[in-house]
Formats: C-alpha cells, structure tokens, sequence
C-alpha cells in the first residue's frame, strides 16, 4: 500500500524576521499543498514531479544533499540525510503551491515527505526541528522554524501565534467576514541567493553589540546601537515582536483595523528598517492599501520577491485587476494516511 502525506503551505500574517531570534510570529497554513505518494521500499528514495520533468533518486546514506541535482532533490536529500529512513520508496510529488513564491513550498515538501518516510508525526515541534535541519542541509540557509511548524502544527480555521524562545503555540480563530488574500509578485529570489544569512548575521550582531536577546531588549536597548544598519535592524525586530502581539490580540477581538494596520506598519518596518522589499512589493502594498476594504497589506515571509498578503472584507481585491491574486484559507496541519 503507497503511504500519502499532505503539507499545507503558508503565509505569514504578521512576525518576519524575528522566528531566528526568539522572536514571536503569527503564520497561517494554506489551502495549497503538496502532497507526496510513496511506495516503500529499496535503498534509494525515488520521486517524479509535477513540478520539474528531472526525478529525484536519492541513496539513503547520501552524503552532501546540497551538491544534489536537480535542485528541487536537494530538499528530498535533506529529508533523507536527516531522518536516516531504513527503507526508501518510489512515489511522485504533486503540489498546488507556486515553486519559490514565498508559500514555503519547501517546507511542505520537506513535511509531507518526511511523514511519508515515516517521520513520527506525534510531535509537531521535534517534525518541525527535523524538517527545519533538512532544509539546513539543502539550501545551506539557517532558516528559523516558523515554516515548518506552522505547516506541521496549525489548526483549519486558525492562525498560529508562535513564541520562537519557547515554542508554545496559541490558536488564534481568524473571524468570518475576513479575506486574506495573496498577492504573487511575480518576482523570484530563493533564500539562499538572497541576503538571508546576511540579516541573521546582522540580528546576531546587534545581540552581542547590547548583550541582551533582542526577544528581550527595550527600546532604550536599541538606541544604545551606534545609529546605522545594526540600529535599524534591531528596531525592525522589537517593534515586530510588538507588533505580533497587538495583530493577534486585535484579531481574536474581531478589531480589523488595528490587525490590518499592525500589518501595514510590519511592511514599512521590512521595507526600511530590515531593507528586505523590493520596489515591485512596496507598490503592491501600496495599491492594495489605497483599496476600498482592504485594512492592511505586508510583503510575507523573507521579502527580497515573493508574495504580498492583504487582509479585507470579502471581495474587496476583485476589482483591482491586479494579477495573481487569489483568497486563502486557513488549512489545518500536514497529515499523513
Ligand atoms: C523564511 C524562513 C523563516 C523566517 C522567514 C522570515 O520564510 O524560512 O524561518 O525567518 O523567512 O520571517
């Protein structure tokens, strides 16, 4: 019998940038997946995809999974490389998720695929560490866990507050009469070319410039930074971390404007603070905030490309003919049968 395991992507709402510095976030999973099929059995992991005509077919004692080609199989050596299955399997992956758009269409395939080589999927969070390692392994870049444990961990109908110092979760319902909608900008950078790394070394190093976790720095903390890149940098995450909070309070009371406006104030603090937009995202934000109906917009995930999320009153983005738009909802949890 094949074994099948689904993983939603995401978006996230509110908190970039702060999940790799202990910080707070706020993702959603999607109703857009990836769902991988295996056989079990054999000494290699064997997959086709819809998404690229080149196979993966990955011994399981694969040494070097980023040097592996083609560069979608490099997430399925990671998989293997970290999880050690004792069995590998053919199968194919099929997603509904864009490739590299910023849905973390990693992530779910790193998920899915580490449940249908028998991952324990009893413990979200340990699925989430495996999986975040995985993608270590892969890409080469030292993402933060928010992917992976709001694909392995989220609840339908809910966002997912994380406390990335603690990993405690908070289920927060998302109202009825509320759009999140999608924006893809078309614009394609994978993390790993983008400056990534470069912004956690940055966080890093205003960390040790004030001897204080920024999770718990104040605001008198970050003025205490020599003004400049560092300075900036700790700004956009204290006040992020804030701002998680007051987004999902102000969602769970039902408080639209203020959730939508956390958002906005989020974008501009990426855009100049964290420098992580772009031009093409910035006018986004701004076109759909300018929109009858929309109460907040924000580039979501990494930045540098990617997609723009808005959240507004039913339809509210129909008119805008603006292209690759399309409405979310909140998917529960990466499930295996
Ligand atoms: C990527 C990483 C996450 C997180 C975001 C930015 O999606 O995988 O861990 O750091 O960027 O918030």
């Amino acid at each position: 019998m094949p074994v099948i395991a689904r993983a939603p992507g995401r978006v996230n709402l509110i908190g970039d940038h702060t999940d790799y510095s202990g910080g707070l976030v706020c993702p959603m999973a999607i109703d857009l997946a990836t769902t991988v099929t295996i056989e079990p059995g054999g000494d290699r992991v064997e997959l086709r995809s819809d998404a690229d005509p080149e196979p993966a077919s990955i011994p399981l004692d694969v040494a070097d999974p980023a040097s592996v080609e083609p560069a979608w199989a490099r997430y399925v050596a990671g998989v293997v490389a970290v999880l050690r299955p004792a069995l590998g399997g053919r199968g194919t992956v099929s997603t509904t998720l864009p490739v590299g758009a910023g849905l973390s269409s990693s992530a779910a395939l790193e998920v899915a695929l580490a449940l249908a080589l028998g991952a324990d999927d009893h413990d979200p969070v340990a699925l989430a560490h495996l999986c975040q390692r995985a993608e270590h392994v892969a890409s080469g870049v030292p993402c933060g866990i928010m992917d992976q444990l709001v694909v392995a961990a989220a609840v339908e109908g809910h966002a997912l507050m994380i406390d990335c110092a603690t990993l405690s979760l908070t289920h927060v319902p998302i109202p009825p009469g509320v759009d999140v909608v999608v924006v893809d900008s078309g614009e394609r950078r994978t993390l790993a070319t983008s400056a990534y790394a470069e912004r956690r070394a940055e966080v890093a190093g205003a960390e040790a410039l004030i001897a204080t976790p920024l999770r718990a720095a104040t605001d008198a903390d970050v003025t205490r930074l020599p003004p400049g890149t560092l300075r900036r940098r700790a700004r956009h995450v204290v006040t992020e971390n804030r701002r998680v909070t007051t987004f999902a309070a102000a969602l769970s009371a039902g408080d639209l404007a203020a959730a939508g406006a956390a958002m906005t104030e989020s974008h501009a603090s990426l855009r100049d603070d964290f420098a992580v937009s772009t031009p093409t995202l910035d006018a986004l934000v701004a076109r759909l905030v300018s929109a009858p109906g929309v109460w907040g917009a924000r580039l979501t995930g990494a930045g540098f490309g990617g997609c723009v999320i808005a959240l507004t009153e039913p339809g509210a983005t129909a008119g805008l003919g603006l292209p690759g738009v399309r409405t979310v909802t909140a998917a529960g949890p990466a499930t295996r049968r």
